[in-house]
């Protein structure tokens, strides 16, 4: 595989935990409704439980779809499963921890924040998988490069799908 196609192939759990709450969502806030000690919500509505979990199975299984396909890449479905968890835990995190900082900031659920929507959760995702299979410096600026892009075009398909209300 090319290097470029195979970081786009490494990361794909990544893209699909972060993508697929917005199918799974759920009511439970991972917050629980509680408030900062800055009177707003810690995390806000937009971060569920079912979304959270949701996320990790689909990029986990994923991960178990791509081993199928090309079980060279990982040499064992063991490393595949482990990549796939870490990097679906990763992008979670990530996202939660950018909701954190949106609610610090006094920015609303739904609200775009440039920079972190599109690389918070891939910098937690990479960091997490390193251990597990690791990326040349090259295919991580890559990523970093392309993520935001096709972030962008994911969110507009999920509005026009009606997944989404907000185009971002
Ligand atoms: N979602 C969820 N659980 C998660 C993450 C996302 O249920 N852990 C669902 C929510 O319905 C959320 C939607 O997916 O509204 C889109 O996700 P995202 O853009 O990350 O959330 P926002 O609504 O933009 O909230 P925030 O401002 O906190 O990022
Ligand atoms: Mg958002």
């Amino acid at each position: 595989m090319k290097p470029l196609l195979e970081a786009l192939w490494y990361i794909l759990p990544a893209y699909f935990a972060n993508a697929s709450p917005v199918v799974f969502k759920g009511k439970t806030p991972m917050d629980f409704g509680r408030k900062f000690r800055d009177g707003r919500r810690i995390l806000g509505d937009g971060k569920t439980w079912r979304g959270f979990l949701g996320g990790l199975l689909t990029g986990t299984l994923i991960a178990a779809i791509q081993y199928c396909l090309t079980p060279d890449f990982y040499g064992s479905l063991d490393t595949a499963l482990k990549l796939g968890f870490a990097l679906s835990l990763g992008a979670l995190l990530g996202d939660l921890i950018g909701s954190f900082i949106k609610r610090r900031m006094g920015m609303p659920r739904g609200y775009p924040a440039v920079g972190l929507d599109q690389w918070g959760f891939l910098i937690v995702a990479l960091i997490l998988a390193y251990p597990i299979k690791t990326l040349s410096t090259g295919q991580v600026l890559f990523l970093l490069a392309v993520t935001p892009f096709i972030h962008w075009a994911a969110n507009i398909l999920a509005h026009k799908l009606g997944w989404k209300n907000v185009p971002w």
